[in-house]
Protein backbone atom coordinates (compact mmCIF):
# COMPACT_ATOMS: atom_id res chain seq x y z
CA UNK A 1 0.00 0.00 0.00
CA UNK A 2 2.60 2.53 0.95
CA UNK A 3 4.43 1.68 -2.86
CA UNK A 4 0.91 2.39 -4.21
CA UNK A 5 0.37 5.78 -2.62
CA UNK A 6 3.96 6.75 -3.18
CA UNK A 7 3.78 5.95 -6.48
CA UNK A 8 0.67 8.40 -7.06
CA UNK A 9 3.15 11.13 -5.87
CA UNK A 10 3.44 13.80 -9.01
CA UNK A 11 6.80 14.31 -10.85
CA UNK A 12 8.55 15.73 -13.49
CA UNK A 13 10.80 13.75 -15.76
CA UNK A 14 14.36 14.68 -16.67
CA UNK A 15 17.57 13.92 -18.13
CA UNK A 16 20.74 14.00 -15.89
CA UNK A 17 24.21 14.61 -17.48
CA UNK A 18 27.25 13.90 -15.36
CA UNK A 19 30.82 13.58 -16.24
CA UNK A 20 33.84 12.64 -14.66
CA UNK A 21 37.61 12.77 -16.85
CA UNK A 22 36.36 11.54 -20.71
CA UNK A 23 33.53 9.28 -19.12
CA UNK A 24 29.86 10.81 -19.33
CA UNK A 25 26.83 9.81 -19.29
CA UNK A 26 22.96 10.44 -19.58
CA UNK A 27 20.16 9.37 -17.37
CA UNK A 28 16.36 9.19 -16.98
CA UNK A 29 15.57 10.79 -13.20
CA UNK A 30 12.48 11.99 -11.45
CA UNK A 31 13.69 12.45 -7.92
CA UNK A 32 14.08 16.14 -8.59
CA UNK A 33 13.45 19.54 -7.44
CA UNK A 34 14.32 22.71 -5.91
CA UNK A 35 15.36 23.03 -2.34
CA UNK A 36 16.63 26.86 -1.97
CA UNK A 37 16.19 30.32 -3.78
CA UNK A 38 19.00 32.07 -2.08
CA UNK A 39 21.52 30.42 -2.92
CA UNK A 40 19.98 28.49 -6.12
CA UNK A 41 19.69 25.06 -4.95
CA UNK A 42 18.38 21.62 -6.43
CA UNK A 43 18.19 18.72 -5.36
CA UNK A 44 18.57 14.93 -7.43
CA UNK A 45 18.20 11.48 -6.17
CA UNK A 46 20.87 8.80 -7.11
CA UNK A 47 21.17 6.03 -6.91
CA UNK A 48 24.49 4.83 -5.62
CA UNK A 49 24.88 1.37 -7.89
CA UNK A 50 24.39 3.88 -11.00
CA UNK A 51 27.01 4.84 -13.31
CA UNK A 52 25.95 8.52 -12.87
CA UNK A 53 26.63 8.34 -8.91
CA UNK A 54 30.30 7.57 -9.90
CA UNK A 55 30.36 10.37 -12.39
CA UNK A 56 28.41 12.89 -10.16
CA UNK A 57 31.03 11.99 -7.57
CA UNK A 58 34.14 11.90 -9.42
CA UNK A 59 33.23 15.35 -11.36
CA UNK A 60 31.25 17.58 -8.73
CA UNK A 61 28.50 18.59 -11.18
CA UNK A 62 25.41 17.80 -12.91
CA UNK A 63 23.17 18.87 -15.83
CA UNK A 64 19.35 18.38 -15.28
CA UNK A 65 18.22 18.48 -19.04
CA UNK A 66 14.10 19.21 -19.06
CA UNK A 67 12.39 17.21 -22.12
CA UNK A 68 9.63 18.07 -24.39
CA UNK A 69 6.52 16.59 -24.15
CA UNK A 70 6.47 15.84 -27.69
CA UNK A 71 9.88 13.93 -27.15
CA UNK A 72 8.48 11.37 -24.63
CA UNK A 73 10.07 8.18 -26.01
CA UNK A 74 14.43 10.22 -24.89
CA UNK A 75 13.72 8.88 -21.54
CA UNK A 76 13.17 5.52 -22.66
CA UNK A 77 16.48 5.44 -23.91
CA UNK A 78 18.40 6.83 -20.67
CA UNK A 79 17.55 3.82 -17.91
CA UNK A 80 21.10 2.13 -18.23
CA UNK A 81 24.75 3.49 -19.10
CA UNK A 82 24.44 5.08 -22.54
CA UNK A 83 27.08 4.49 -25.46
CA UNK A 84 29.38 7.24 -25.77
CA UNK A 85 30.28 8.46 -29.43
CA UNK A 86 32.94 11.12 -28.61
CA UNK A 87 34.05 12.15 -32.87
CA UNK A 88 30.24 12.08 -33.80
CA UNK A 89 29.31 14.12 -30.07
CA UNK A 90 26.37 11.34 -29.49
CA UNK A 91 24.82 9.66 -26.61
CA UNK A 92 23.26 6.54 -27.54
CA UNK A 93 22.38 8.73 -30.64
CA UNK A 94 21.38 11.82 -28.99
CA UNK A 95 23.94 14.44 -30.28
CA UNK A 96 24.98 16.50 -27.32
CA UNK A 97 27.65 19.46 -26.11
CA UNK A 98 29.10 19.84 -22.99
CA UNK A 99 27.83 22.48 -20.63
CA UNK A 100 29.88 25.19 -19.03
CA UNK A 101 30.90 22.58 -15.99
CA UNK A 102 31.86 19.49 -18.49
CA UNK A 103 28.38 17.55 -17.48
CA UNK A 104 26.14 16.76 -21.13
CA UNK A 105 23.68 18.87 -22.65
CA UNK A 106 21.56 17.08 -25.04
CA UNK A 107 20.96 19.27 -27.59
CA UNK A 108 16.83 18.50 -27.98
CA UNK A 109 16.35 19.27 -24.05
CA UNK A 110 14.13 22.16 -24.20
CA UNK A 111 16.22 23.58 -21.38
CA UNK A 112 19.30 22.74 -19.01
CA UNK A 113 19.94 23.63 -15.73
CA UNK A 114 23.96 23.48 -15.14
CA UNK A 115 24.91 22.74 -11.36
CA UNK A 116 27.77 22.02 -8.68
CA UNK A 117 27.34 20.13 -6.25
CA UNK A 118 27.46 21.38 -2.74
CA UNK A 119 26.03 18.84 -0.42
CA UNK A 120 26.28 15.10 -1.04
CA UNK A 121 23.58 13.93 1.36
CA UNK A 122 23.41 9.87 2.04
CA UNK A 123 19.93 8.88 1.93
CA UNK A 124 20.36 4.71 2.10
CA UNK A 125 20.12 3.68 -1.61
CA UNK A 126 20.32 7.10 -3.27
CA UNK A 127 22.29 10.25 -2.41
CA UNK A 128 20.70 13.22 -2.22
CA UNK A 129 22.90 15.24 -4.53
CA UNK A 130 22.44 18.76 -3.74
CA UNK A 131 23.91 21.44 -6.19
CA UNK A 132 23.85 25.43 -6.62
CA UNK A 133 22.79 26.53 -9.91
CA UNK A 134 25.69 28.27 -11.96
CA UNK A 135 23.78 28.59 -15.52
CA UNK A 136 20.83 27.75 -17.04
CA UNK A 137 19.43 28.11 -20.66
CA UNK A 138 16.38 27.66 -22.84
CA UNK A 139 16.81 25.91 -25.97
CA UNK A 140 13.31 25.95 -27.38
CA UNK A 141 10.43 28.21 -26.84
CA UNK A 142 9.85 29.45 -22.96
CA UNK A 143 6.63 27.88 -23.33
CA UNK A 144 7.32 24.34 -24.49
CA UNK A 145 5.61 22.01 -22.39
CA UNK A 146 7.54 19.76 -20.55
CA UNK A 147 7.36 16.26 -20.06
CA UNK A 148 6.00 14.66 -16.71
CA UNK A 149 6.05 11.32 -15.30
CA UNK A 150 1.91 11.34 -16.18
CA UNK A 151 2.87 11.29 -19.78
CA UNK A 152 4.45 8.69 -20.01
CA UNK A 153 3.06 4.95 -19.09
CA UNK A 154 5.99 4.57 -16.31
CA UNK A 155 6.92 4.57 -12.61
CA UNK A 156 9.48 5.07 -10.46
CA UNK A 157 9.95 4.92 -6.43
CA UNK A 158 7.35 3.62 -4.37
C1 LIG B 1 10.72 6.67 -15.20
C2 LIG B 1 12.05 6.45 -14.54
C3 LIG B 1 12.47 7.30 -13.54
C4 LIG B 1 13.71 7.11 -12.90
N1 LIG B 1 14.09 7.95 -11.89
C5 LIG B 1 15.27 7.74 -11.28
C6 LIG B 1 15.69 8.59 -10.22
O1 LIG B 1 15.03 9.54 -9.85
N2 LIG B 1 16.88 8.31 -9.63
C7 LIG B 1 17.67 7.25 -10.00
O2 LIG B 1 18.73 7.05 -9.43
N3 LIG B 1 17.29 6.44 -11.00
C8 LIG B 1 16.11 6.66 -11.65
N4 LIG B 1 15.73 5.83 -12.65
C9 LIG B 1 16.57 4.68 -12.99
C10 LIG B 1 17.70 5.04 -13.86
O3 LIG B 1 17.27 5.71 -15.03
C11 LIG B 1 18.40 3.71 -14.20
O4 LIG B 1 18.68 3.02 -13.02
C12 LIG B 1 19.67 3.87 -14.91
O5 LIG B 1 20.02 2.61 -15.40
C13 LIG B 1 20.81 4.27 -14.01
O6 LIG B 1 21.63 4.97 -14.82
P1 LIG B 1 23.16 4.80 -15.04
O7 LIG B 1 23.67 3.50 -14.44
O8 LIG B 1 23.24 4.84 -16.54
O9 LIG B 1 23.76 6.01 -14.41
C14 LIG B 1 14.52 6.02 -13.30
C15 LIG B 1 14.10 5.16 -14.33
C16 LIG B 1 12.88 5.36 -14.94
C17 LIG B 1 12.44 4.44 -16.04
Amino acid sequence: MRRRLLWTMPYGLYVVGSRHGDRRNAMTLNFATQVSFEPKLLGIGVEKTALTHELIEGGGSFTLNTVSREDRAIVRKFTKPVEVDEAASTLNGFPFHDGPTGAPVLDQATAWIACEVRQPVDCGGHTFFIGEVVACAFQQAEDTPVLRMEDTRMSYGG
